[in-house]
């Protein structure tokens, strides 16, 4: 292949959500650290901040895109199709004015494989495009397959306990009811979206926040299936770190970990948008409170619905979190799971919370609450061992018992000990020579050639 005059701007197009936002502005640090120059943009519902760690980057809006408010009445999945809509022409803007003022340097767009619309600017302008996925490569490989499924007999299979308990065919060992569905709308609109998200267009790649030693079987379907280079980079958060919180983090619970026994801690946090119904929150509380294991607990501010924070929790709550509880509206998650009293994660299973506590060696207790999260949440249970889900009704005795299992029986430690084996080979995956690290680096060698595009 040719060499081409490189080019050195990569203009990034994230979906405004943390779990989203944190991934594709590690990749925009990995991919400065290259040398190329990094356009961020945004649309008007802004959930970036040009803070001074992206003090390098440039950043753009697209004109009359949706806000927060919009977010709020329409819901995710309306408000992703509108915002796709509604983007299309603000973003081809954008790109234009990019073009007239900066020249043609751009080496390509990434764009989040939920923002598609981009690809109407890319294919007017004549721009490469890569499709970053930010979920994980089994999450791409479900929505594939059910990109295609019809959606009156699928629903009917989800209904039925008898076939919603088994293995899907061909997805082993996820079953029906752990495909990424969602809580977010009907099962036509989500199959709508996947198949939009599924469909790479014009993308010359699709770069995976994930890594061969954790789904190599499903990277090897996708690079079969998707007929472009498959890049695993991940997981971003090792390979190039970026603060990129969109909350205000309360450091004091740091404080409140130092004073805690070496792996006595259960962390519990939900990611930035799972909601908690009050009586999940007691049974959680009492659990907990019973299993005399201390805990740190992230209760977002609007996550239990009809209440502001946890003030329309009954009175007994308090008294069952403050013997052993702290609780935060928003924790320094990375640090949390990095500190030593922490001994495991109570999560809701979102892929950067996955991830994350992989990377730090810390075992689950896996509550998925929608989308891509039960399948993290098997494969955390049953490829990779080192976690326990929670399945059905939450009740006292079962959160009791979970949080033994992962911080005193010896099934715990065994979970530890795997799960300090993969932060190993995470950390391996990312160094000089790792298989992260070198597809990082074809990627970039990648956009020198004549024929990426
Ligand atoms: C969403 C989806 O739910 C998830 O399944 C998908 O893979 C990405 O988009 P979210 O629910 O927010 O993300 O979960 P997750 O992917 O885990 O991301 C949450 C991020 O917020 C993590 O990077 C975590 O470190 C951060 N966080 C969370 C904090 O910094 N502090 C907190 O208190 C809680």
């Amino acid at each position: 292949m040719e060499e081409l005059r490189v080019k050195r701007r990569i203009v990034l197009v994230p979906v405004p959500a943390q779990g989203h936002v944190t991934p594709i502005m590690q990749l925009g640090k990995a991919l400065y650290s290259k040398g190329f120059s990094i356009t961020v943009v945004l649309t008007q519902y802004n959930r970036v901040s040009s803070s001074k760690d992206f003090s390098d980057f440039h950043f753009l809006t697209i004109p009359g895109s949706l806000t927060e408010s919009d977010l709020k009445n329409l819901g995710p999945f309306k408000f992703l199709f509108k915002l796709n809509q509604i983007c299309e022409a603000g973003f081809k803007q954008c790109i234009g004015q990019l073009l007239q003022e900066q020249g043609n340097d751009i080496a390509c767009v990434v764009y989040d494989e939920y923002m598609y619309f981009s690809q109407a600017a890319v294919k007017e302008f004549q721009l490469p495009s890569v499709l970053f996925s930010t979920t994980s490569a089994t999450a791409f490989v479900c929505r594939s397959v059910l990109s295609r499924v019809d959606a009156e007999s699928f629903l009917l299979d989800m209904k039925d306990p008898k076939v919603s308990d088994k293995v899907f065919p061909g997805l082993h060992p996820l079953r029906y009811k752990d495909l990424p569905t969602s809580a977010f709308g009907p099962i036509e609109s989500i199959l709508k979206v996947y198949s939009e998200t599924v469909n790479i267009r014009t993308a010359s790649a699709v770069i995976i926040n994930s890594t061969s030693c954790l789904e190599n079987s499903s990277l090897a379907w996708l690079q079969r299936e998707l007929q472009v280079p498959v890049y695993p980079i991940g997981p971003l958060h090792i390979a190039a770190s970026a603060p990129s919180s969109l909350l205000e983090e309360d450091m004091s619970c740091i404080e409140w970990l130092n004073k805690q026994k070496l792996g006595s801690v259960i962390y519990i946090s939900l990611g930035s948008l799972a909601l908690m119904e009050t009586k999940d929150v007691l049974e959680m509380a009492w659990g907990l409170s019973n299993s005399n294991q201390p805990f740190l607990w992230v209760i977002r501010p609007g996550s239990i619905p009809g209440s502001e924070w946890t003030e329309s929790l009954p009175e007994g709550f308090s008294k069952l979190v403050a013997e052993r509880g702290y609780i935060v509206k928003w924790a320094p998650q990375m640090e949390v799971l990095r500190h030593p009293a922490v001994g495991g994660f109570w999560s809701h299973c979102g892929w950067n919370s996955t991830l994350e506590s992989i990377g730090e060696g810390v075992p689950m207790i896996c509550r998925p609450f929608t989308g891509d999260q039960k399948v993290n949440a098997r494969y955390l249970e049953r490829v990779w061992r080192i976690g326990v889900q929670l399945e059905g009704e939450l009740d006292k005795g079962t959160v009791e018992r979970a949080v033994e299992r992962l911080l005193v029986d010896e099934e715990g430690v065994e979970m530890r000990k795997r799960a300090i084996d993969l932060k190993e080979k995470l950390e391996a995956s990312v160094r000089s020579k790792g298989s992260s690290c070198s597809s990082l680096n074809n990627f970039v060698s990648s956009l020198k050639m004549k024929n990426f595009m």
